[in-house]
């Protein structure tokens, strides 16, 4: 008998083309472990801008890449990163974009309509067969699915990412009631087909790792607001005592303010089975240091200064 494995990577299912909607940090970073990986690589945005920043994005980050991968040999380097860009066609057409694609991941703002749209359209364009992904952080992949007919929501899933997306190895492949068995074995294949590693889990606020570190720093917020430690001393004692690459304030820095304050005041309102639940109330701080534009490392300033470096 074939074993999963067999059965999710044969010539029928597997992915080889890879549609992106979202010229960002996430949807650049997606784009690029793909086309590293060999898949061929659409990346669509409204606009050429967009669309050159992400370029631009994917261009420094693989020259990264490449330096340590041929240390010894700048021509190499320098030709394969070409290669793998060559390998990310750009298009401001969605229908055009994902036309072809075997698995669409959007990776656009965290706003309900406009994924809801979004999905509707692609859904409109994209074969038959093609898996629909949203690399939302925040909202239910099942409401996101909701307008599309039933087959359609069966080959809809999450696929959530993590910044720095070249760089970090998890993807947590997000289940919604309605996804398919099938759909869920092509998306754990596709994820390692890029050297990263699945962790598969239910359609949830937060799914795994949010769901485990936007309390964790909260609390960290509220520790400074207590007057129990300063930031510093803080993420200092995380890292040093418990080995996290960044402390909780570097960590709200890097993942930006605005970010962290969107997804904790939208579970706070209406999170599924979180709504009032204190772990995400309002904090004095966070709060403050949004209204006056100190998003993190973004904006230059957040609970840190990055404007003299
Ligand atoms: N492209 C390619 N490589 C990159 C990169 C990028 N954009 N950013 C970092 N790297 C690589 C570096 O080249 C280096 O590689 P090496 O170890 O092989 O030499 C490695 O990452 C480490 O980078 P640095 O030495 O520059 O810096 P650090 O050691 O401080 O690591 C970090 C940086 C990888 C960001 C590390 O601090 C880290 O893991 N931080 C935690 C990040 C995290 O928790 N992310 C998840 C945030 S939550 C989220 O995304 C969910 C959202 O939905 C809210």
């Amino acid at each position: 008998a074939l074993g999963r494995g067999a059965l999710y990577s044969s010539e029928a299912s597997a992915i080889k083309r890879v549609a992106v909607v979202g010229g960002g940090q996430m949807g650049a970073g997606i784009a690029q472990v793909s086309a590293t990986y060999e898949h061929g690589v659409t990346l669509i945005d409204v606009n050429h801008e967009a669309l050159d920043r992400g370029h631009a994005y994917m261009a420094k980050s693989l020259a990264r890449v490449a330096k340590k991968k041929f240390p010894e040999e700048p021509a190499v380097a320098h030709d394969w990163v070409e290669a793998v860009l060559g390998r990310v066609r750009r298009t401001t057409s969605l229908p055009e974009g994902v036309a072809n694609a075997d698995l669409v991941v959007e990776a656009v703002v965290e706003n309900i309509a406009v994924k809801q749209k979004l999905f509707a359209d692609i859904a409109g364009a994209a074969p038959g067969h093609c898996l629909l992904a949203s690399n939302t952080s925040s909202l239910p992949i099942g409401r996101i699915a909701e307008p599309l007919d039933a087959p359609t929501r069966g080959r809809t899933l999450g696929l959530h990412f993590f910044n720095p997306v070249p760089q970090m190895k998890l993807v947590e492949v997000v289940r919604a009631a309605e996804t398919s068995e099938q759909a869920v074995g092509r998306a754990v294949a596709f994820v390692k087909s890029i050297g990263k590693a699945p962790a598969v889990c239910k359609d949830t606020p937060g799914f795994i790792v949010n769901r485990l570190l936007l309390p964790y720093m909260m609390e960290a917020i509220r520790l400074l607001e207590r007057g129990v430690a300063d930031a510093r001393d803080i993420d200092t004692a995380m890292k040093l005592g418990a080995g996290y690459p960044m402390g909780p304030f570097e960590l709200c820095d890097y993942v930006g303010l605005d970010t962290l304050k969107f997804i904790t005041d939208g579970w706070f309102k209406e999170g599924d089975g979180l709504r009032g639940d204190k772990a995400f109330a309002a904090s004095g701080k966070l709060d403050e240091l949004v209204a006056a534009g100190h998003l993190g490392v973004k904006s230059g300033r957040g609970f840190y200064d990055y404007s003299k470096k």
